[in-house]
């Protein structure tokens, strides 16, 4: 018996390794793998910051996974598209799952997004070599906001519709062709069934290609020059008789292994939020947004959803329109300019001075404040506010390079620690 289970198992792997073969002689499948994991080589100290990069992808592939099944009843018509919501909630099997996933996992998205950012600051992910790693994130960062952007007009509710008007027509600040932009990208001269085509072909098919490509340049980007690590040392530079780094792992099995936990731990708490509180008290999906969309009445207060509001109450908390505008806009690209404001050479925030320390503990709370602001309805005490820490926001980046230029700085291990 036991001799013919092996027999039968050396079968199957001499049928496996002879379809290996035949694929590699005609696509370089064995060569990917290797080169981006089972020969890739990343340091053996990664910690839970190093879990948000994978969350990502994980999460993309569900916003794509249930976006399609979302698709299959959405109606993207101004007649149809909230009833077809509720039809989704109410008469699709599974409808209100499905939903639920995709709503909640563009609010997990932003979050996890967000933390895989920070990373980057507490290690000087973005230091050289990795610039255009983080270059590529940036660009992603920007499609994933258009992307919930587009996304969030569909269900045509009365948020929809105002906070694609409030957006929209920040654009007719610019002067002179200001008008022209907003009318060109609305379609029409109002948020019409028009702009919700557009905005319906933008978020299934224009930006989700995007970003998968997007993903996978930033990947191999990142794999070209190998990753950071919680030390922020460089361990290339340190290698066996073999060639292969002394601190590295290979990514499979033994990060695979650990990601996975992460992913795991990841969906309990997702699930939490999906079957219990799935609105997230008004947060993750607003109250106004449960009425269908009417020209004629505004919500009582127009907020954008909250990972969108540290940059609306920077847009608040300015008097004039343009200046608010483009003090907006700034701050969502300040980031890009991270690799050349930081000048100083140390990478991680273990073995940099208390002055970054504090400058980066300053920027974590204002971008938190001012989203929280953002979410209040206006008054002098929010705005006063909103204008103090949106200055120590700016403050963060525009005075890095004088802050960062003489740094006391630890001195950094030539090899991986804990
Ligand atoms: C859809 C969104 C994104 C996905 C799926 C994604 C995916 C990944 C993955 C899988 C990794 C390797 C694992 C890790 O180090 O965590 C990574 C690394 C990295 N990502 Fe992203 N990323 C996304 C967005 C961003 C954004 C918005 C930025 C910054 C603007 C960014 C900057 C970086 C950097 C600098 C690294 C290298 C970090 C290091 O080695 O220390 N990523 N990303």
């Amino acid at each position: 018996m036991a001799t013919r289970q092996s027999e039968v198992v050396e079968r199957v792997g001499r049928n496996f390794n002879a379809l290996t073969d035949w694929i590699d002689a005609r696509f370089p499948m064995t060569k990917l793998i290797k080169e981006h994991a089972t020969e890739y080589y990343a340091s053996k100290n990664f910690n839970v910051w190093y879990g948000f990069g994978v969350l990502a992808t994980v999460v993309l592939v569900m916003q794509i996974v249930t976006g399609i099944f979302l698709t299959m009843n959405y109606k993207p018509a101004s007649a149809d598209a909230f009833a077809s919501v509720e039809y989704i909630m109410r008469d699709v099997e599974w409808g209100w799952l499905i939903r639920y996933l995709h709503s909640t996992g563009a609010s997990a998205f932003f979050i996890v997004v967000y933390l895989h950012m920070f990373r980057g600051l507490l290690y000087g992910s973005y230091k050289k070599p990795r610039e255009l790693v983080w270059l590529i994130g940036m660009v992603i960062y920007l499609c994933l906001m258009g992307e919930a952007f587009f996304g969030y007009l569909l269900p045509w509710g009365n948020m929809s519709y105002w906070g694609a008007q409030v957006i929209v027509s920040l654009f007719g600040a610019v002067p002179v062709i200001g008008e022209g932009i907003a009318e060109w990208l609305r379609g029409d001269f109002y948020i019409s069934d028009i702009t919700l085509n557009r905005f319906f072909a933008f978020h299934v098919i224009a930006v989700p290609l995007m970003l998968v490509l997007l993903v996978a340049v930033h990947i191999m980007a990142l794999h070209e020059v190998g990753s950071n690590n919680p030390d922020g040392i460089e361990i290339k530079e340190h290698k066996d008789a073999n060639g292969k780094p002394i601190d590295g792992v290979a990514f499979h099995p033994y990060h695979t292994s650990k990601d996975l936990v992460i992913i795991l731990v990841f969906f309990i708490i997702f699930a939490a939020v999906v079957f219990f509180a799935p609105e997230m008290g008004g947060y993750f999906l607003e109250h106004a947004n449960f009425e269908p969309a009417n020209s004629l009445v505004t919500p009582e207060h127009i907020a954008p959803v909250w990972y969108f509001t540290p940059f609306y109450s920077i847009l608040k908390a300015v008097p004039d329109k343009l200046l608010g505008v483009v003090l907006m806009g700034s701050s969502v690209m300040l980031p890009v300019f991270l690799p050349w404001l930081d000048r100083c050479r140390v990478k991680s925030i273990r073995y940099r001075s208390g002055v970054y320390k504090f400058a980066l503990f300053a920027f974590a709370v204002s971008f938190i404040v001012l989203g929280y602001i953002g979410l209040q309805p206006p008054t002098p005490e929010y705005t006063l506010m909103a204008r103090l820490f949106a200055s120590v926001y700016f403050a963060f980046f525009l005075l890095m390079p004088f802050y960062t230029a003489n740094e006391k700085t630890k001195p950094v291990p030539t090899r991986v620690t804990k």
